[in-house]
C-alpha cells in the first residue's frame, strides 16, 4: 500500500483510513473476513473490498456511517500509534518549506520517533530523494522500518540506529538538510555539518520546546560557521468569524450623542447583529448583501496557545563559499 500513488479500489491488505467525524478517524488493515465496529455499527471488511476510496458505507446492522479514505502523510499524522511525542502538520509543512525540501533532496532526520514527519519527508523527496532516519531506541527503529516498508517508503526512507550525539551521523558530502528533533541537538551540529553536500548550500532545523535548548543550538551552530540563524515558533491562531450590520458615520454618532445624553456607556461603531453558531455554516457573501446590510467579519480569539517547539533554522555554507567570502573581506581590510 503506497502513500506515494493513489489507487481507486480497496482490497485485501490495505490500510483505510476511517473517518467517523473531523476529530475521530482510525486506521484499519483490510483482511478477508475480519470485522470492524465503533458506535456507528458493524463493519465487515468484505464488503469495503472492492468499495473505491473515498466511499461512504453505512454499517451492516444501519446504526451509521463512515468514510472510507486513502492514506496520506497527513492523515497518517492525526491517526498514527503514538510511541513518543509527534510533530503535527502545522509545524511539518513550515520546516518542509523553509528546508527546501522537494523531489530528489537528500534529508537527515533524527530521531525518528513514531515516524510522522518521516512520513511528509518521504512524500516531499519521492521519487529520488533519500531519507536518512536515525533513532537509538531499537523497538522504534524495528517498528519504523516495518511502518515504512508497509508505506510504500521502503526505498526512501533508511533506518539507522545510532546515538547520533556520541557517535553522529557518520555521513560526508551526501545531504541537503538535516532536521533534530532530540533533546540535545547541539551535540549533533558539528557531524550534520559534515554530512552536507559540500558544494552547496544547505538547511538545518533544531526543533526544541525550551528556549535554554534554543541558546545552546544557537551556540553551537555559530560555532561551526552555519549563518542566517533564525528562530520562529509556529502557532495555530483560530479566526471566529460573524455578520456584522454596516452603520454609518453619522449614524453611530448620532446613537453616541443619544447615548451620553440617557448616561448610557458608548458602544462600537458597528453592531454585532448576531453571532454563528458553531454547527451553523456561515452565509455566502451574496446572502449576507442580499439579506441585509451585513458584512462578514474575522476575529481572532485574544489568547494563542499551543507552544509545541521552537524552531531554529540556519545555512550550511560550502567551504568554498566561505573562503570567497574570507579573501574578499581580506581585500576591503
Ligand atoms: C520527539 S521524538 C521524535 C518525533 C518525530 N519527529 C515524529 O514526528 O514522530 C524524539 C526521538 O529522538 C530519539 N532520540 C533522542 N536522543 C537521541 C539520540 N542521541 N540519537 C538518536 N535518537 C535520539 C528518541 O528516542 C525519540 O524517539
Amino acid at each position: 500500500m503506497s502513500f506515494s500513488g493513489y489507487k481507486k479500489f480497496i482490497e485485501a491488505g490495505d490500510l483505510v483510513i476511517v473517518y467517523m467525524t473531523r476529530d475521530n478517524m482510525t486506521p484499519i488493515y483490510i483482511s478477508e473476513n475480519g470485522i470492524f465496529n465503533n458506535r456507528f455499527g458493524v463493519f465487515h471488511h468484505n464488503d469495503i473490498i472492492g468499495k473505491q476510496f473515498g466511499s461512504k458505507m453505512v454499517s451492516s446492522n444501519y446504526r451509521g456511517f463512515v468514510y472510507l479514505l486513502h492514506p496520506t502523510p497527513e492523515l497518517w499524522t492525526l491517526v498514527l500509534p503514538h510511541r513518543t511525542q509527534i510533530l503535527y502538520i502545522a509545524d511539518i509543512s513550515f520546516i518542509t518549506t523553509m528546508l527546501e525540501m522537494k523531489p530528489g533532496v537528500n534529508v537527515i532526520e533524527s530521531g525518528t520517533g513514531s515516524g510522522s514527519f518521516s512520513h511528509s519527508i518521504a512524500r516531499t523527496i519521492a521519487p529520488h530523494g533519500k531519507l536518512y532516519s536515525f533513532e537509538y531506541h531499537q523497538e522504534r527503529v524495528n517498528l519504523a522500518k516495518v511502518e515504512f516498508a508497509d508505506h510504500g517508503y521502503g526505498d526512501i526512507i533508511q533506518m539507522h540506529h545510532r546515538d547520533v550525539c556520541k557517535e553522529g551521523f557518520q555521513m560526508k558530502d551526501a545531504v541537503n538538510a538535516v532536521f533534530l528533533d532530540l533533546p540535545a541537538p547541539w551535540d549533533a551540529v558539528a557531524s550534520a555539518k559534515e554530512a552536507f553536500k559540500q558544494d552547496q548550500t544547505g538547511k538545518i532545523c533544531c526543533f526544541s520546546p525550551c528556549i535554554e535548548q534554543v541558546a545552546r543550538t544557537v551556540t553551537a551552530l555559530e560555532a561551526n560557521g552555519f549563518i542566517d540563524i533564525t528562530m520562529y515558533e509556529c502557532l495555530i491562531r483560530e479566526h471566529s468569524v460573524a455578520p456584522l450590520q454596516k452603520i454609518s458615520f453619522s449614524d453611530a454618532l448620532k446613537d453616541a450623542q443619544e447615548r451620553r445624553a440617557k448616561g448610557l456607556p458608548s458602544v462600537d461603531s458597528v453592531a454585532i447583529k448576531r453571532k454563528l453558531s458553531k454547527d451553523e455554516p456561515v452565509p455566502t457573501a451574496n446572502e449576507i448583501e442580499e439579506a441585509a446590510n451585513l458584512m462578514l467579519v474575522s476575529k481572532t480569539v485574544g489568547e494563542t496557545r499551543g507552544h509545541t517547539s521552537y524552531l531554529t533554522f540556519a545555512t550550511f555554507l560550502p567551504p568554498t563559499a566561505i573562503q570567497l567570502v574570507d579573501s574578499a573581506n581580506a581585500k576591503s581590510d
